[in-house]
């Protein structure tokens, strides 16, 4: 209709104690410069003073801590604040604890990771971050990458959304691994968000 401006979709993003805030920044940028309507209306921090919570400032979007030491009431309260706060998406940056089957069944929007990896590879319990890189570094491979896949009640098994290689032929360290990956991460994370929010349009 003429006159009418487009509904602007509203991003969670979910964080935790390792949460540093690159791919929340990296969201926000893509969607501030993009001209697609959709902002991070809301993070949600599990630790009181983080990194994260800065950037927030920073960037001026709101900030929630919800400790997540008990999981139960965690999930409630971010249902709550979804819902209260007409979240379409959640994604997943650096919060590492398993969501319960429970909670992606009652929240009712979808819910996205970013992993360091080319999954199913490197995935599972304890692989996250640096750990990840390590891995790859000590397996040789010729390529690593970022994958972002839907959260499911298993660790890193939830289907595969976009994933993007990197050649790390050159890499002499996991360091140098995990800085060409994290600049894909940057890259895929908003446009998986991207394909999701234009499929609800
Ligand atoms: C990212 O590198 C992400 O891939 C990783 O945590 C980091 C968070 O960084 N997640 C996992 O390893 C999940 N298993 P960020 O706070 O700078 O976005």
């Amino acid at each position: 209709m003429e006159g009418t401006a487009p509904k602007t979709h509203r991003i969670a993003v979910l964080t935790g104690g390792r949460g540093r805030g690159s791919n929340l920044r990296a969201i926000h940028r893509h969607f501030e410069s993009l001209g697609f309507p959709a902002t991070v209306a809301l993070v949600i921090g599990d630790r009181e003073q983080t990194p994260v919570r800065e950037l927030c400032q920073e960037l001026k979007l709101p900030f929630v801590y919800v400790p997540s030491k008990d999981m139960q009431s965690y999930e409630a309260e971010v249902i709550r604040l979804v819902k209260e706060q007409r979240i379409e998406l959640i994604a997943l940056a650096g919060f590492l604890k398993l969501l319960s089957a429970d909670f992606l069944l009652r929240i009712q929007v979808p819910v996205l990771n970013i992993h360091p990896s080319l999954l199913p590879k490197y995935g599972g319990a304890k692989m996250y971050g640096m750990r990840v890189h390590e891995a790859v570094f000590a397996s040789g491979d010729k390529e690593s990458g970022a994958t972002v896949h839907e959260v499911s009640p298993v660790y890193d098994a939830g289907r595969i959304v976009l994933q993007r290689k990197v050649d790390i032929s050159d890499c002499k360290s996991c360091e140098e691994i995990a800085g060409k990956v994290l600049k894909i991460e940057h890259q895929i994370y908003a446009e998986a968000i991207l394909q999701y929010l234009k499929a609800k349009q």
